[in-house]
């Protein structure tokens, strides 16, 4: 579904990503392990046309997106979560949600009728959000503002899903009822590249795994087997 072939992205003089090749399948959670500053939001924030690789493609369903703007990017399918949610803090929980849903062109694309499906299926996954729907976005707490953020990716009706840390920050209870709703996310039918410091439980959740080092592919595998690998362990897993 998506393939990274040799990307290289930088900040002026410096190189985040140094030739990266990874892939996605339609239906995988797929996740993105490293340490700090190895390069995973650069990975989605190229992937999603907020940075521009400097060589290197990107494919999604057969279609070349390296050159695409951002919103080009979202109507060919692609959502995404950014680190530290970045909601509407000004917004109610309707308003921020109807964000997702409506960008220039997608007037069109996503009808009321769409609108109401997507709006319902979030309410189910998040209950919590329609009781909040006319609270402001700044009022809520942080496990409910990543909730929004996450359905909010997911009014444009979107095939492959970007999370950017969505554990970040949040009680033990909480992380498992997001990562619950990331696995009834791609139940669903949606795929997903899942970013994550919180590597065990990335690992558990997922199909296959990339560790990112210092902006180059280390190690990649699946999710059990780098669970089980004592580099692995050693590095990411404080085992
Ligand atoms: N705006 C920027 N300007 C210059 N360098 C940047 C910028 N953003 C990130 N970098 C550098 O690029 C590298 C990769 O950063 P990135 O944010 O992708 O890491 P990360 O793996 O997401 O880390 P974290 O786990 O802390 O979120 C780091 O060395 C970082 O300092
Ligand atoms: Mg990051």
């Amino acid at each position: 579904m998506l393939e990274l072939n040799n990307i290289h992205t930088f900040y002026g003089p410096v190189e985040a990503l140094k030739g990266i090749t990874l892939k996605v399948n339609q239906g995988e959670i797929v996740c993105l392990i490293g340490s700090n500053g190895a390069g995973k939001s650069t990975a989605l924030m190229t992937i999603s046309g907020i940075l521009k690789p400097k060589a290197g493609t990107i494919s999604f369903i057969g279609s070349d997106i390296s050159d695409m703007p951002p919103h080009s990017i979202v109507e060919m399918g692609i959502s995404h979560v950014p680190e530290g949610r970045r909601i509407f803090p000004k917004l109610t929980v309707k308003e921020n949600l109807e964000m997702g849903a409506y960008t220039k062109s997608y007037k069109l694309r996503v009808t009321s009728y769409k609108f109401k499906n997507q709006l319902d299926m979030v309410f189910e996954m998040f209950p919590i959000l329609m009781e909040r729907e006319k609270q402001m976005g700044g009022t809520l707490s942080g496990g409910e503002q990543q909730m929004l953020a996450i359905s909010r990716a997911l009014m444009s009706n979107p095939k492959l899903l970007l999370l950017d840390e969505p554990s970040l920050g949040l009680a033990p209870i909480i992380v498992s009822r997001i990562f619950k709703a990331i696995r009834e996310i791609n139940q669903e039918g949606v795929t997903i590249l899942l970013v994550e410091q919180n590597a065990h439980a990335a690992l558990n959740l997922s199909s296959r795994g990339y560790v990112l080092e210092n902006g180059r592919i280390k190690m990649h595998g699946q999710g059990k087997d780098l669970l089980n690998s004592e580099e692995v362990k050693k590095a990411y897993l404080g085992e």
